[in-house]
């Protein structure tokens, strides 16, 4: 059944998506090891909820200080909604905030500033204390997660996707747009973007979610009134334009942030396409648009009625074309106000840009030593060669001290680094099936959207450097 929610319901999903003001029961983990596992209850903090969220892990664990065994997770835990410091027993589980590690005590220690608790292991501790160093653990729920719990176990940003229309990435040559065209783009952080297309550079700054262009595999005229009449014909006759195929994998993602021009005071037709294409029930929509002064006209409803399902369909944000330049604050106060958290005031990952021939990529750095010690060479190009219509790899030179081990499944958009194969790589495709023979660690992930991958010669040279 169709349903728009009205707002205030729709406030209280968001808000639970980074809030923890709602009584919450955390599934329990299994910790398992060679010779057999443990049980972890988990704390009710946001940190043990976004170590939840990126789980199963299979973590190295090295003995610390005859105390506690150490390893670090691929991102760091968010902090927001997590005691700041506690007194760990033999059994507990935390988060060491300023290394970024986890740490299974199987000493009693002392009270510690910054030792954030996740939880308590029950179980033979011996199967811990018994290894030595570069030991493996692999973490997992111990029943499935109920679709609420996954939700709520979601790092803010960390399950969000900005899928945007935008005429630039739509219109013939819209590389020479000028006055006649209606395809306005602008400079950011050293791109020309469609207007759209910028504010939702601007979302993702905020909520570190994942970029997706939806694109028509024809494209539509340069010329501006021939963009109006063939819209006109698509919207009357119900027209849906056939997209660009894509790895996009919808189940990823909870909240859904949906971009578009105005097109005659409704979304274009492109955006119909992608609401019909992908099952979007369940989550939580979030319509904005650019426009040239009419405001959002129909399109908050249309859309909201072209979803099937429970699906709660946030207010709008719409903004004129002319003020999109000047919009961060604007978009950060509706952020606010809408309730979805700001990821990047607490976040510790890094902006950096990932350019592969003309095109430049946005990208994050996570908060790990590994991540940080390969940051020292950028800017850092590799000679890429695509492998199994999945990733884009290259050697590199220098061997990193950092290495904690890594994991065999990735996330797309994930950047990684290999020991074994001593080379970094970008995953764009297949993480619904990442048969990998040897671990990666990730190191961080692109951002922008991942669809240039498709289409990429065998060979690139991908260079990765921090933004400015
Ligand atoms: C076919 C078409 C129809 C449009 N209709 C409207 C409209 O009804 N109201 C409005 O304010 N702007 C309208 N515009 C202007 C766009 O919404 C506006 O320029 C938008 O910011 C362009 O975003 P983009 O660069 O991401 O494509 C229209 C533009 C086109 C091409």
């Amino acid at each position: 059944m169709k349903k728009t929610l009205c707002l205030l319901f729709a406030l209280l999903m968001v808000v639970g998506l980074s809030a923890s003001a709602l009584a919450r029961e955390l599934p329990k983990l299994l910790l398992s090891v060679e010779d057999g596992s443990l049980t972890l209850t988990l704390e009710d903090n946001s940190a043990a909820r976004s170590l939840l969220s990126q789980l199963p892990l299979t973590l190295t664990f090295e003995d610390y200080n005859g105390t506690e065994k150490i390893a670090y997770p691929p991102e760091g835990l968010d902090l927001s909604d997590a005691p700041e410091s506690c007194d760990p027993d033999a059994g507990t589980l935390a988060y060491y905030a300023p290394w970024g590690n986890l740490c299974i005590f199987y000493q009693d220690f002392r009270y510690s500033e910054g030792l954030v608790p996740l939880g308590k292991l029950e179980g033979d501790m011996e199967l811990l204390t018994a290894m030595g160093d570069g030991f493996t653990v692999t973490l997992t729920p111990e029943a499935e997660m109920t679709p609420e719990v996954a939700a709520q176990s979601q790092d803010s940003g960390e399950r969000v996707l900005i899928a945007y229309f935008s005429l630039g990435q739509n219109a013939d040559d819209a590389g020479d747009v000028d006055a006649t065209t209606s395809a306005s783009l602008l400079w950011n952080e050293n791109q020309m973007v469609g207007t759209t297309e910028y504010v939702a550079q601007l979302i993702q700054n905020d909520t570190g979610g994942q970029m997706h262009c939806i694109e028509t595999v024809h494209p539509y005229p340069t010329e501006f009134n021939a963009v109006v009449d063939q819209n006109h014909e698509e919207a009357a006759a119900g027209f849906l334009p056939e997209l660009v195929a894509s790895d996009l994998d919808m189940a990823q993602y909870d909240t859904v942030f949906l971009g578009y021009p105005v097109w005659a005071g409704n979304a274009p037709q492109a955006v119909y396409a992608f609401l019909s294409q992908y099952d979007l029930s369940g989550k939580t929509v979030i319509p904005f648009c650019t426009h040239d002064g009419y405001g959002a006209g129909g399109s908050y409803a249309g859309i909201a009625s072209a979803i099937e399902g429970e699906t709660a369909v946030l207010d709008g944000l719409a903004i004129e074309a002319t003020d999109v330049p000047e919009s961060e604050d604007a978009v950060l106060a509706w952020l606010r106000e809408i309730g979805v958290q700001a990821a990047s005031n607490d976040s510790t990952e890094t902006k950096i840009t990932i350019t592969i021939g003309d095109t430049v990529l946005n990208g994050l750095l996570y908060d790990t030593a590994l991540a940080q010690e390969i940051s020292r060479y950028f800017p850092l190009t590799i000679s890429a060669a695509g492998f199994g219509g999945r990733e884009y790899y290259g050697v590199v030179e220098f061997y990193p001290e950092n290495w904690e081990g890594g994991q065999t499944v990735f996330e797309n958009g994930e950047i990684t680094y290999c020991e074994a194969h001593h080379n970094m790589a970008i995953f764009y495709a297949q993480t619904d099936d990442p048969i990998l023979s040897v671990e990666v660690a990730p190191i961080g992930k692109v951002t922008s959207d991942l669809t240039v991958f498709d289409n990429l010669p065998e060979h690139v040279d991908i260079t990765f450097a921090m933004a400015e």
